[in-house]
């Protein structure tokens, strides 16, 4: 199969981080541009983190742009330095990269390269979707020159993670996710229904250890930040939302998924951000969703283990 070409879009985040490795180390993907959006920590810090994982997978070539700052209307910004750390990275202090995000805005980037290149461009999303929803008022042809968009939030039928009914992708900006989810793009919500369920376990994540490898001890050194923030609320193994997009954009068939009417809730002391998932439905609204239900978690787990593992050369650090 001929590589999948895409943009992701990120707030990295550790989930992202081990989704973006993962991306440029299966070999199954062209990774036009990464580009990249506040949400778990600061646009500039995100950028930063981008262009640590790539030269980290040793792919300088690929440009990385910063993008939307703050939320299309808000102005409240929630990052999330208790899961992910200050730093966005698990506070290990690895050391900062020598590349710097590439001139241009992410949203016009996105728009640009899109229109040059109609229906070949998948947009991977792991953040809010503020650059999306921007790319799309920028140029409103944008909708319809992506593949497709495969976005990590939501929540169909499981509780929210930063609300009673809103995962943290979401809430960090419903207004772009309206227009996102509004938008008439073939698009697939990879929300916590499945995401919450493909767990790294603490056996999985000593074996990565074991490799030894530079990639493998990045990953094992990161995660143990995260691992701590999960067992903190009970949970003993943590979810690696972001990575469930790359897995679903390679191999969909690991997934269950259903074709349903969704809308975003942008109001409300209990609703706000919440995606309404209409599976009656009660609404003559068209289905314009594919909303992933489950997904085989040990085959996404064990396929990420053996690219991390087996990616570069033994290292002793
Ligand atoms: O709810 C999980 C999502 O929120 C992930 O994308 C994580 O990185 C954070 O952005
Ligand atoms: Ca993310």
């Amino acid at each position: 199969m001929p590589p999948r070409r895409v943009i992701i879009d990120t707030d990295p985040g550790i989930d992202d981080a081990q989704a973006i490795l993962f991306a440029f180390l299966c070999g199954q993907f062209q990774i036009d541009a990464v580009t990249c959006v506040f949400g778990n920590v600061p646009v500039d810090l995100a950028a930063l983190n981008a262009l640590r994982l790539i030269e980290l997978a040793d792919r300088p070539e690929v440009p990385v742009y910063l993008g939307a700052p703050e939320p299309l209307l808000r102005r409240r910004l929630r990052f999330a330095p208790m899961v992910h750390g200050e730093d966005g990275l698990g506070n290990v202090d690895w050391p900062r990269p020598a590349g710097r995000p590439a001139p241009g805005y992410a949203p016009v980037e996105l728009a640009r390269r899109a229109l040059e290149a109609p229906g070949q461009i998948a947009v991977l999303t792991l953040g809010p979707l503020t650059n999306i929803a921007l790319a799309m008022r920028l140029d409103p042809r944008f909708a319809g020159a992506v593949k497709e968009i495969i976005a990590m939030g939501g929540t169909a039928l499981g509780p929210g993670n930063v609300s009673a009914v809103a995962s943290a992708n979401i809430m960090n900006d419903p207004e772009a996710a309206k227009v996102v989810y509004g938008a008439g793009v073939p698009l697939t919500m990879v929300g916590l229904d499945v995401t919450k369920r493909v767990r790294i376990t603490p056996e999985r994540r000593d074996r990565m250890k074991a490799a030894g490898t530079r990639i493998a001890e990045f990953v094992y050194r990161i995660t143990g930040f995260y691992a701590g923030a999960y067992l903190k609320e009970g949970i003993a193994g943590f979810p690696v939302h972001d990575l469930v997009v790359m897995a679903y954009a390679l191999r969909p068939d690991l997934f269950e998924v259903k074709r349903l009417p969704v809308d975003v809730e942008t109001e409300g002391a209990l609703t706000d951000g919440m995606t309404v998932v209409d599976f009656r439905p009660f609404t003559d609204r068209p289905a314009n969703v594919t909303v992933c239900l489950n997904a085989d978690a040990d085959g996404i787990l064990d396929w990420y283990e053996r690219v991390i593992t087996s990616a570069g050369e033994r290292d002793s650090r």
